[in-house]
Formats: structure tokens, C-alpha cells, sequence
């Protein structure tokens, strides 16, 4: 019984940042028709890092950590596709594949990695919701400020 009423405090305190009445208000702000650029004007870096977890299992995103299943992800943003980690063996496809990660691209590779590149090895890591994906994008852009404004990066007042 008393793990039971633990268990519930820690899903009670998980839903709360980010609860429901949060993300209804973050929708409705980013207005009718949302386009990229309006979701991620609402987009939310600290949800972003909580929705990283599904992503954690294949990638670090801290400088110098090593590659997973996947490449390390810090300072994706801005960077050529396929170049993020150096030490990483990228599929053909990606590691041939051209253009920069702008948010517009990461966007799209996250709603469904083949449909940027064909042939990649990383499979559909199932963000089909525009919100979450402009989370996990601002997060991305938060790990190296430097790099993200020219990639199309909110910028933060
Ligand atoms: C099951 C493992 C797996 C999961 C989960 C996963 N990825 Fe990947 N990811 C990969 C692999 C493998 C590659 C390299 C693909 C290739 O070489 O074709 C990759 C590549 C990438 C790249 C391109 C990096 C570069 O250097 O160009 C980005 C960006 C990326 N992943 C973001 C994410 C994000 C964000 C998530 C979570 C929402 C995620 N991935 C979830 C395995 C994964």
C-alpha cells in the first residue's frame, strides 16, 4: 500500500511538468493552422529533455561522451547530416547525404527519418506529434547556442 501511494506521488509529479493543462495552453498558443515556426515559438527545451529519453538509448548529448547505437547529438544543430560525431560509422546513406541540420530538417527526420534520408539506419523514433518534436528541437538547440541561430533556432529574449 504505502509503494502504491509512492507510485502514485511520482506519477502525479511527472505529469506535472508538461501536465495537461500546460500543453492545451501551449497549443492553443501557437494559434489555428500552426505552422514549424509557431510550435516552436511554444516549443519547451526542458519537455524536450524528458522527451530525449526515447531517444537517450541510441544517443549521449553532452560534449565528449561516446557514440551509442546512434552518434553523440552535441551540437547537431547546424551541422552537416552524417558529420555530428566524427568517431561514429554512418550508414552510406547518411553519410553521403548533403545539407546542414537546420530545425526544419530535424523536424521532419523526427516525424520520419526516411522520407530525409533514404536508406538511413535510424529507425522511426515515433515523435508524431508536432509539439513534442518542437521540444525535442528546442532542447537540441539548447545544447550549443552558438550554432543554432543561423539554423533556425528560437531565439530566447
Ligand atoms: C534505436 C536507436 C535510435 C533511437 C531510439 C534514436 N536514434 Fe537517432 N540515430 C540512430 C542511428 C543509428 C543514427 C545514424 C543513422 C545512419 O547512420 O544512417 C542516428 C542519427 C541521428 C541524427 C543524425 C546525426 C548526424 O550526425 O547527422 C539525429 C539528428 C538523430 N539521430 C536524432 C535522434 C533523436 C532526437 C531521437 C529521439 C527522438 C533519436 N535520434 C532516436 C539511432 C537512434
Amino acid at each position: 500500500m504505502k509503494r502504491a501511494a509512492a507510485l502514485a506521488m511520482l506519477l502525479l509529479a511527472s505529469a506535472c511538468g508538461g501536465g495537461d493543462a500546460e500543453r492545451e495552453r501551449r497549443i492553443a498558443a501557437a494559434g489555428s493552422d500552426p505552422r514549424l515556426a509557431d510550435w516552436l515559438r511554444v516549443g519547451d527545451a526542458a519537455q524536450g529533455e524528458r522527451l530525449f529519453h526515447r531517444c537517450a538509448s541510441c544517443h549521449a548529448a553532452r560534449a565528449g561522451a561516446p557514440d551509442r547505437n546512434g552518434p553523440n547529438l552535441y551540437g547537431v544543430v547546424g551541422k552537416p547530416l552524417g558529420r555530428v560525431s566524427p568517431s561514429f560509422s554512418y550508414s552510406y546513406a547518411l553519410r553521403t547525404a548533403s545539407g546542414r541540420w537546420t530545425v526544419d530538417r530535424l523536424d521532419r527526420w523526427l516525424a520520419g527519418p526516411q522520407a530525409v534520408v533514404p536508406g538511413t539506419s535510424m529507425p522511426d523514433p515515433g515523435l508524431h506529434d508536432p509539439l513534442d518534436r518542437a521540444d525535442v528541437v528546442a532542447f537540441l538547440c539548447g545544447l550549443d547556442p552558438g550554432s543554432g541561430a543561423a539554423a533556425g533556432c528560437p531565439v530566447r529574449r
